[in-house]
């Protein structure tokens, strides 16, 4: 299993952005996590593609844009033409979620839906075909440095069955992430649940020493 570790930026020093993506990937970040909020579909208001774009030119770090906005579409496709690598999106943000995955297919990025906690997984029977993220959250989305809700565990288990049985259809392989509350000492359980993507904002963005964090997420992982 590849674990991948994505800090959100969403809890880094806003006015030395570009410094701290640049600081976070030295000290081992696999991917960064960009949160999008529009202050409609969660009641907070964070950073657009322009952003995105000036960031993009700080690294070459993949950028997992999450989309917690609506309408949708055509932020998405701002998004994909910003240097963003994989855009999520609420299936209940928007009208026509098949319609919007193909959209991010088009520009030729991954594309991904997130889950609330009290969001099912229902709609994942008619778009894992094509998929290639799906992301588990476990506090509901708005702000950083909530703390990680219990049940999102068995949405993690039983989102794992759905992408394996998949992987054993297709071949296609599809990530499963996790955002909300990861800490060093949960990071273990989430993984044993069946997440391989592991967003983290104030675990590693509170901390001095970023690379000490990430560190020991690894550590705990590879128990
Ligand atoms: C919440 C965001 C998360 C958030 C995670 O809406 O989607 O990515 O930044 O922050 P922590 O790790 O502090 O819970
Ligand atoms: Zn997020």
């Amino acid at each position: 299993m590849t674990y991948r570790i994505a800090p959100s930026i969403l809890s880094a020093d806003f006015a030395r952005l570009g410094e701290e993506v640049r600081n976070v990937v030295a000290a081992g970040a696999d991917w960064i996590h960009f949160d999008v909020m529009d202050n409609h579909y969660v009641p907070n208001l964070t950073f657009g593609p322009m952003v995105c774009a000036a960031l993009r030119k700080h690294s070459s770090a993949p950028i997992d844009v999450h989309l917690m906005v609506t309408p949708v579409d055509a932020l998405a496709q701002a998004f994909c033409q910003a240097g963003a690598d994989l855009v999520s999106f609420h299936p209940e943000a928007s009208t026509h979620v098949d319609r919007t995955l193909q959209l991010i297919q088009a520009e030729g990025k991954q594309c991904g839906l997130v889950f609330n906690p009290a969001t099912p997984l229902d709609v994942l029977e008619w778009t894992i075909h094509r998929i290639d993220l799906v992301l588990i959250m476990s506090v509901n989305p708005g702000f950083g440095g909530q703390s990680f809700i219990d049940s999102a565990l068995r949405k993690i288990e039983r989102a794992r069955k759905l992408i394996d049985a998949e992987h054993a259809r297709s071949g296609r392989d599809i990530r499963l992430e996790v955002d909300g509350g990861i800490k060093v000492d949960n990071i273990r359980r989430v993984a044993d649940a069946g997440a391989d993507t592991f967003v983290a904002g104030s675990a590693i963005f509170g901390q001095k020493d970023y690379a000490a964090v990430i560190r020991a997420m690894r550590a705990a992982l590879a128990h």
